[in-house]
Parts: structure tokens; C-alpha cells; sequence
């Protein structure tokens, strides 16, 4: 029995019938000229009403999606005189602030760099490991194949970043993943082989090679796994359900930690740190554009705030990236992700005539505006009993055309979220529509994963400037490690030699007079910290957006 009610059933059969015809047949990639047309034209990020000039800080003047800018004009939610900064509850060499693939590897290499596991502070705000990072899916990109290595590599991540990319960091990005790979199986990942032990590779959207490592289609699970076990053995500090609501500078103008908030106890304290690492994730939970999301739940952009209160620098935060693929139906599921590797393993996106309308494997942005264009521009979607429009991802071909049992055994994760709801994806298709999934810019930073604010590091997605315009899939995965790394490492470096003086909220007067400068009149406060749903309705505003 079907999951999708009788007329969407009927539509299905209209796959079926052209299913036979599209084995092994694919269409072109779109070249240059239609790649620039299709994005200007259905991208999200080209639609400029839905934006606005930031008024104030480094960053003033500067395109950022209102919802994004809401968050940088708004009043921080303490005040100086608020905190009593002499309650100094922990005093450490490095301070991490985010539980996920980059706040991981950094406490890691940190303790490698010489500092101490009790001098190494991880706050997290849910739980250990609770982060995008552990809900990646398709895999993590390093060029280790015969036919591959890191100056492919890093072509294809400038070119899918638009050319916007710091090259130096795409250079340190693509030289470190081997590494990054040797590293995690050492540690235990166990990434997809094949029968002869090398490893399993796929391609993915504007990948000119095959070099997507994975662990069926829960990698960041894995991944997460096997960090957290290690960082548990290794006996590092660690705080949860603790969130960083603004940081701490000190009367020589360095970052010097921060205010925490423990949210089981509505309590203020402050940890006090010669390194500060941001490893705060994205802002997948800002709904941009009421676009839904894959991201995790404490995703809303706190670690970009609390930079740009300290003056950091931001860049490319025009740019979000929406996955192509995200669950349409059924309801309890939509915006979840559904993994490119669907695609990279034969599954096709389809109109409601059953017909393949775009070649599956172009980079995201373009993907993603491909199915927004067939949904509301051509009027060739499947519309769901909640009246969202999506397209079908063909998975059936994958058995079809990788063998019986692919799904079951590369898809496993995928194969039981769809079966819960009765839908069998080896005998019918998904429904997809693109979603929230990541912050292409951030906080500005350099190879060695320092801030333009002495003190302060960044690394994973709430850094800019590693994917340009537009990330490939994979390349996160990677990132985060390599800058994890790399924060923990200069980080180390850093506390060996610096001196604190007395500590100061005073940053936080400066931000508030900038606001009333700008003439900027709200009630709005931020960092967010978690989402507000009471209220909104998501796909109701972004029906009203289209
Ligand atoms: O499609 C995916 O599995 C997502 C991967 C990524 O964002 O890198």
C-alpha cells in the first residue's frame, strides 16, 4: 500500500511509464549563459525586496537577508551592568564555544597543542555533539583517488563558489583532506569500501571527480560518533544546555571569553579565556524567507552576532544556500533533508509529467532554482494536500540502476524515515523541494582561523569566505575538520603567551550606541539562541513569497 494519497498515486504512474526511457540517459548540464539566468531569475538570493543594506558596523552598507540583518540590529540581550564579570566561574586557556564537527576537532587538537583537558572549556547549548555537523548525510569531500587531487579539487570549489572563495583557505581546505580522512579512520569512522578496501566514492553537484567519502547515508552521525567518544576518553571540560550569550573582551581590546547562560537554572556566569574559539554553526533556523530547513535546532546564527558585537568582520552573508532536495512530503518530514548522494547514485527529478527536467547533478544553487522554476514558473509541481508544491526524485532508478539492495544498504537512514510513513522508496519516488540548508558567508577568517579581534577564533559554518557564493556538497564536511583543526591548534599556540587584563562588557554600550546612531528603533534582541514558532507559519509565508 502507498503512503501518497490516491491522487498523487495517479500521477505516479506517469513516472513509472517514462522510467524505462530515462535509464542511463541523462540531460546536459546548463552551460554559463543558463546557469546566470536561471539563478538571476528563481534563486532566493536574487530576490532583492528580500533583502536590506546592513546600517551598522564593518559591515554597514552591505545586502544580508532581512532576516539575517533583524539578528546584527538588535539589542543585545544583556546589559553591563547585568553581569558581574568578577563571578568568574571557569578560567581557561582556550574556551569553545559549539559542540559540533568544528568545536570537536578544535578541543581535540587544542589538547594535542599542549593544553591541558581541564583547561580546554566546551559550552554547548543542547547537548554534546548536537549540531548540523552530526546530520550531514551524503559525505565528506577529500581528493585521495588516483585520478584526483587538491588543485582539482580546489577548481572545483572556486568555481562553485562563484569565484567569490579567500583562496588561501580553499588552498588549506583542499590540501588538509586526506589528512582529515586518515585522521577519522584512525580514530574509528568507518567510511564506505569497496570489495577491494578502497574507499567507496561519489560524485556530487559541480564535482568534476568522484570524491565523496561516506558512511551510508548517515556520515556526520558517524563522524559525530567516534569525535565525541574520543573527546569524552580524553577527558575534556564540557558544559551543556549552557548557552554563550555575548562575549567577553578585556581593557587591552582582546576577546576574553564569555557570558554564559545556564538555561536549566536561568543563571549568568563567566568564563574567562585567553582563546575563544566560535564554533556556533549557522542560521538555518532564521527561515530565510520562510524557507523551511534541514538545519538543527539551535542553528540561529548566535555565533555572527556575538562576533560583530566585538567588531568582527562578516562577508558574503548575502549568499544562503538552499538544498535542492528537501523533503515535500509528508508533512511531519518537510524540509528535511534528502541527500544529494540520491542523486549522485542515479535518482532523477521529475515533473508532475513524469518527465526529467533538469540535469541532476548541477551545482546546488542552480539545482535548487531549477525545481523552483518547474514548480512556480513552468507550474509543473506536484502540489500536497497542504498546498506545498514539489517535484519527484526518482529513487527507484538507483536499485534499477546500481543493483538491487543499493537503497537498503547505502540509503539505510533515507529508507526508514520514508518507510515510517509508508512510502517505499525502492518501489516509489520522494517528493522534494529545496530548503534552508546552509550559511554560505560569516565571520571573516584567515588560515590560521583567527578574527580580525585579537583573541577570537572561528571555525565551520559561522566562518565566511571558504565556499564563496555557493558550496559544493561534501565540502562542509570537510571544512569543519581542517578549521577545527586549525582553531584548535593557533588557539593552543596563542594561550601559551597571552595576558589578560581586567575584563569589560563595555563593547556592548558601544554596539548599543551605534544602533541609536543608525536610527535603528526595535525591540528585537539577539543572539536568538533557539527559534520562535509561536506564531509563524513557515510555509504559508513562503507560499506568500513566490
Ligand atoms: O546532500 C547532502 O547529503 C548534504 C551534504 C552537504 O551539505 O554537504
Amino acid at each position: 500500500m502507498s503512503g501518497y494519497p490516491e491522487y498523487m498515486q495517479g500521477l505516479l504512474k506517469l513516472v513509472e511509464e517514462t522510467r524505462p526511457d530515462r535509464v542511463g540517459k541523462a540531460l546536459r548540464a546548463m552551460n554559463a549563459e543558463e546557469k546566470e539566468q536561471i539563478l538571476r531569475d528563481w534563486h532566493p538570493d536574487y530576490k532583492m525586496d528580500q533583502k536590506r543594506k546592513l546600517k551598522i558596523g564593518s559591515s554597514a552598507g552591505e545586502l544580508m537577508p532581512h532576516e539575517v540583518a533583524d539578528t546584527l540590529e538588535a539589542h543585545p540581550v544583556i546589559k553591563p551592568g547585568d553581569i558581574d564579570l568578577s563571578n568568574v566561574v571557569y578560567d581557561v586557556d582556550v574556551l569553545v564555544i559549539g559542540a559540533g564537527g568544528a568545536g570537536l576537532s578544535a578541543s581535540l587538537t587544542a589538547i594535542e597543542h599542549g593544553v591541558a583537558p581541564d583547561n580546554v572549556l566546551m559550552i554547548q547549548k543542547l547537548r554534546l555533539g548536537d549540531a548540523n555537523s552530526k546530520m550531514s548525510q551524503g559525505g565528506i569531500q577529500a581528493a585521495d583517488a588516483p585520478d584526483d587531487n587538491p588543485t582539482i579539487h580546489y577548481l572545483d570549489v572556486i568555481g562553485g563558489g562563484h569565484y567569490a572563495n579567500k583562496p588561501d583557505l580553499v588552498e588549506a581546505m583542499v590540501k588538509e583532506g586526506p589528512d582529515v580522512i586518515k585522521w577519522h579512520e584512525e580514530l574509528g569512522v568507518t567510511y564506505d569500501k569497496l570489495e577491494d578496501g578502497t574507499m567507496q566514492l561519489a560524485p556530487g553537484g559541480g564535482t568534476s571527480r568522484k570524491r565523496m567519502h561516506s558512511c551510508k547515508d548517515y556520515t556526520g552521525l558517524e563522524i559525530t560518533r567516534v569525535l565525541v567518544d574520543e573527546f569524552i576518553n580524553k577527558e575534556i571540560s564540557y558544559v551543556e544546555f549552557t548557552s554563550a550569550v555575548e562575549l567577553v573582551m578585556d581593557d587591552k581590546g582582546q576577546v576574553a571569553g564569555a557570558v554564559l547562560w545556564d538555561m536549566d537554572h536561568d543563571d549568568y556566569t563567566v568564563a574567562r579565556a585567553k582563546s575563544t574559539i566560535l564554533a556556533t554553526g549557522g542560521f538555518g533556523r532564521l527561515h530565510i524567507q520562510g524557507f523551511e530547513t534541514t538545519n538543527h535546532y539551535g542553528a540561529t546564527n548566535d555565533g555572527v552576532v556575538m562576533a560583530y558585537h566585538v567588531g568582527a568582520n562578516l562577508r558574503d552573508l548575502d549568499s544562503t544556500q538552499f538544498h535542492p532536495t528537501g523533503a515535500a512530503y509528508p508533512a511531519q518530514i518537510v524540509g528535511q533533508l534528502c541527500t544529494e548522494k540520491l542523486r549522485a547514485r542515479g535518482a532523477q527529478p521529475l515533473n508532475n509529467d513524469g518527465v526529467l527536467f533538469v540535469y541532476p547533478l548541477e551545482t546546488r544553487d542552480v539545482e535548487a532554482s531549477a525545481l523552483i522554476r518547474e514548480c512556480y514558473g513552468r507550474e509543473k509541481g506536484i502540489v500536497t494536500p497542504t498546498g506545498m508544491r514539489g517535484v519527484w526524485l526518482d529513487t527507484p532508478l538507483i536499485d534499477v540502476i546500481n543493483g538491487e539492495g543499493t537503497i537498503e544498504r547505502e540509503f539505510a537512514a533515507m529508507f526508514r524515515t520514508f518507510n515510517k510513513f509508508g512510502i517505499d522508496i525502492r518501489e516509489e519516488p520522494m517528493l522534494v523541494y529545496p530548503t534552508l540548508h546552509y550559511q554560505n558567508g560569516g565571520v571573516e577568517i584567515n588560515v590560521q582561523c583567527e578574527t580580525n579581534v585579537p583573541g577570537l577564533y572561528a571555525a565551520g559554518e559561522v566562518c565566511g569566505g571558504i565556499h564563496g557564493k555557493n558550496r559544493l556538497m561534501g565540502n562542509s564536511q570537510l571544512d569543519l575538520y581542517v578549521f577545527g583543526r586549525r582553531a584548535g591548534r593557533f588557539s593552543a599556540e596563542r594561550a601559551k603567551t597571552a595576558t589578560l587584563g581586567d575584563l569589560t562588557l563595555d563593547h556592548l554600550d558601544v554596539y548599543e550606541k551605534m544602533l541609536a546612531d543608525a536610527g535603528v528603533v526595535t525591540d528585537r534582541k539577539a543572539p536568538t539562541l533557539l527559534p520562535e514558532y509561536r506564531g509563524k507559519r513557515t510555509l504559508e509565508h513562503q507560499l506568500k513569497m513566490l
